[in-house]
């Protein structure tokens, strides 16, 4: 059986950074413990004037060619993920191999390109799509590039804006992957929900609390619809769970109910029983509100003991650290939360080669994917080629006048001249507007 899976992963950062404690919440009036100790989040990235989707997803695909010493021909499909596009008719990767093709011999237009949308799964679904083109054998010995890539703003004032991210996620989909292989065994939680949503408009409409507890909702349903094809899960049974992370303080969540669900009727079920009880059982109350005030119970228990606790450390906590320093990058986020763990192990010499990981997606609207991925030997080599560390350092920090002039710059409804914060050297920028109202791109030795 052909092995197929992520064969390279590179990441571009929007080069400014708003710092939440610092800057944003003395601002609001906020308490910095708020967004450090609340939400997890310490920084977020945001995109310079001459920075977008586009030119961010370039660059990043550009550093995976050069890498990888891929040609133009090595690639046989473009699939963008996003959920800030500009145009609704032409896709996000034409643009993206235009800028491409300013830089290598030879052209994409063998290449089938696309944009999928189903707001942060998509990046997911974009993989999926290129795992089933080569599982199917219609490739041509070709690689898929799969860029999730997206500018994560908010209406000023929305209680989002703390939460909010840019960059690009750029990864190749191949036969024989270094990284991770990933399983056929997939499960779905998906449901017509109106939580988050951009109906024609630039900045989404959001409810905040309720989109927590769908996230939570549909990520359940996935579990399940999982477990009926894998069969059941066990908490040790994954070196890492990378989850969806629109800040961290959700994945704390979704750890929890996860371990909880994948913990019932097992050994550590029975051993926990002398410290915080059983689980409750629905059938073993009157009422659902009782029932619920005794999972909350157990819940608050759970969170609380030694086992949950290391469990959390190894197999959660690594997968944020990058997410509190960059904030939600949408349909990059659970790539980024994957990309993280594996630093982490990389950096604290952990051996990874044929270990699970459980990757848990969600994107708005509402849908969570779940599926496992197993690491393959050349994920070290691969990882230590990231230079995410040293592209966050290098973050202009924005003041807080500075960080509402930028978020005028990238407003569609505004026009404001503001000058660059950062020099742009080797890469793609964002060069004005066509004929066609076009957006133009060069590259900037
Ligand atoms: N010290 C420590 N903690 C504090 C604190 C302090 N001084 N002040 C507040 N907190 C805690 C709060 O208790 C809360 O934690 P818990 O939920 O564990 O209780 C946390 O900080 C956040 O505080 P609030 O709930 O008061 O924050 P808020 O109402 O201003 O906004 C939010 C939170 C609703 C998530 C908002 O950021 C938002 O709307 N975000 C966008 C939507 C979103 O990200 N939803 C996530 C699921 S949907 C999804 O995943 C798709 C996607 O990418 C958008």
């Amino acid at each position: 059986m052909t092995r197929v899976g992520i064969d390279a992963i590179e990441i571009w950062t929007g080069k400014l950074q708003l710092d939440l404690p610092n800057t944003f919440a003395p601002t609001k009036g906020d308490d910095p413990e708020k967004y450090t100790k609340g939400l997890g989040l310490y920084t977020s990235s945001m995109p310079d004037v001459y920075e977008d989707i586009v030119t961010m997803g370039a660059n990043a695909a550009k550093r995976l060619m050069d890498r990888r010493g891929l040609t133009p021909q090595a690639i046989g499909r473009i699939d963008v993920a996003t959920e800030s596009a500009f145009d609704n008719s032409k896709p996000v990767s034409t643009y993206i191999a235009g800028c491409l093709e300013q830089v290598y011999e030879g052209d994409f237009h063998h290449a089938n390109k696309g944009e999928r949308k189903f707001a942060c799964v998509a990046g997911t679904q974009s993989i999926d799509d290129a795992y089933n083109w080569i599982k199917a054998g219609r490739h041509r010995g070709r690689s898929a590039l799969v860029i999730a890539t997206d500018t994560a703003l908010y209406a000023r004032g929305d209680p989002g804006e703390a939460t909010q991210g840019a960059g690009a996620v750029a990864m190749l989909i191949s036969e024989d992957p270094s990284v991770v292989e990933l399983s056929t065994d997939q499960g779905y939680g998906s449901a017509d929900e109106t939580d988050f949503l951009k109906p024609n408009q630039q900045f989404p409409s959001v409810d905040g609390k309720r989109s927590m507890k769908v996230y939570l909702a549909r990520m359940r349903e996935a579990l399940e619809d999982y477990e009926s094809v894998a069969g059941r899960t066990h908490p040790d049974d994954f070196a890492y769970i990378p989850f969806h992370t629109p800040f961290p303080g959700m994945v704390r969540r979704a750890a929890l109910l996860g371990y909880r669900h994948m913990t019932r009727d097992t050994e550590i079920e029975d051993e926990l029983a002398a410290e915080i009880g059983r689980q409750p059982r629905e059938e073993a109350f009157d009422g659902w509100d009782a029932y619920e005030n005794a999972i909350r119970d157990y819940m608050d228990g759970l969170k609380g003991t030694d086992r949950y606790r290391d469990w959390y450390d190894r197999t959660i906590d690594p997968t944020l650290t990058l997410s509190g320093q960059l904030g939600n990058w949408y349909t990059g986020s659970v790539h980024l939360a994957r990309a993280s763990a594996l630093q982490t192990a990389a950096e604290t010499g952990r051996g990874l080669t044929g270990e699970k990981l459980l990757v848990g997606s969600y994107g708005s609207g509402a849908q969570a994917e779940i599926h496992a991925e197993t690491v393959q030997d050349g994920w070290k080599e691969e990882i230590q080629q990231l230079t995410i560390d040293e592209q966050i350092a290098r973050r202009y920090d924005l003041s807080f006048d500075e960080y509402e002039q930028v978020h005028d710059v990238h407003n569609h409804d505004k026009e404001i001249d503001v000058e660059e914060f950062t020099a742009p050297v080797g890469e793609f920028v964002f060069a004005g507007w066509g004929r066609m109202n076009e957006r133009k791109y060069e590259y900037v030795e």
